[in-house]
């Protein structure tokens, strides 16, 4: 069969639509012919399935977000639901499925084709870079420039202010955007659930400097923390004797312009699903690795978790 269709599941990540855009271009090229599947796995029970054009990718690749929008489906849970979304899929004569998301849909995935011959490649797409087996995920730089852009703006009115800032990022259980930003936005204190920390290891050294005429201070804390934020701020407050503001950034890390680097990978990534998928790779995700692009199972990359790189971990 020539039909190829693309979804996107879970939380949309910048440069699923330069994603988008690739695979209409690169499956016309392959003499495939491009399906989106529109609202992630809810579009593939409900049918919503449509031939892609060049014109529905003109345009898109400035654009965050993802075109065909996503979904996290329950529906996709239930035995019944699935044999209603491989109906649609034979249908339209469609045996290959290139899904951009997360743990969550790569395990939905897995179920679907242990039931159903389908061949599926996933492209691990999720800002919190927690998928096992890649140490790249699309969409994490665009959302690391963001959170750069923020923390650079708060450290502007915190050193105005003589206040510390608790600076909140996504990643749900993952530390790694929180991480990455400290370290890369010179924050004082970083608080992740993969490292524990004792606030009273860094007390007698932040009231040192206040004495020596430090101003401000940034703390960055990940979503998923054993602290919270408003603990954090209530320890600035108290302990270190500064007046102190919580910054959750939120969805704004998810949008955005998508970075050149999102852009390429989101390129890469699609060109090898496509190949692998025309290469009998059967049921693989592609990883991003110290040795480049690799095929992996998903039973494995599903079936492990992710860790922070340990050499990351020690410089913070
Ligand atoms: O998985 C991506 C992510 O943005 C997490 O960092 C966050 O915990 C979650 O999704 C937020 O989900 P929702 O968009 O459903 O609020």
């Amino acid at each position: 069969m020539k039909n190829i269709a693309i979804l996107c599941s879970g939380g949309d990540v910048s440069g699923m639509n330069p994603a988008l855009k690739h695979f209409v271009e690169y499956a016309k090229d392959k003499e495939l012919t491009p399906y989106f599947v529109y609202d992630g796995y809810e579009g593939l029970i409900d049918n919503n399935i449509q031939e892609a054009s060049y014109s529905d990718v003109s345009g898109i690749i400035t654009r965050g977000g993802t075109k065909i929008r996503s979904s996290r489906s329950k529906r996709f849970l239930q035995k019944s639901y699935r044999k209603i979304a491989k109906e649609n899929l034979d249908a339209l004569h469609i045996d290959k499925l290139i899904v951009l998301g997360g743990d969550g849909s790569f395990a939905g995935m897995n179920i679907f084709c242990q039931e159903h011959d389908l061949s599926f490649c996933g492209i691990p797409s999720t800002i919190d870079n927690d998928i096992y087996g890649t140490e790249y995920c699309l969409g994490v730089d665009t959302a690391l420039n963001v959170i750069k852009t923020s923390i650079d703006a708060i450290r502007d009115t915190a050193s105005s202010f003589s206040r510390a800032f608790v600076v909140e990022t996504m990643g749900r259980k993952c530390g790694y955007l929180a991480l990455v930003s400290a370290l890369t936005s010179g924050a004082e204190l970083c608080v992740i659930k993969e490292k524990e920390i004792s606030l009273d290891h860094y007390k007698d050294d932040f009231l040192k400097q206040k004495e020596n005429g430090r101003k401000y201070f940034l703390g960055i804390i990940s979503e998923g923390a054993t602290q919270s934020a408003s603990e954090l701020a209530e320890w600035f407050e108290k302990e270190i004797g500064i007046e102190t503001r919580i910054c959750v950034l939120g969805h704004i890390q998810r949008g955005g312009n998508p970075t050149i680097y999102d852009r390429l990978m989101a390129y890469k990534f699609v060109s090898k699903a496509i190949d692998g998928l025309l290469n009998q790779e059967k049921q693989s995700v592609i990883c991003y690795t110290k040795k480049g692009f690799e095929y992996k199972s998903i039973e494995e990359v599903t079936s492990k978790k992710y860790e922070l790189d340990s050499e990351l971990l020690a410089y913070s």
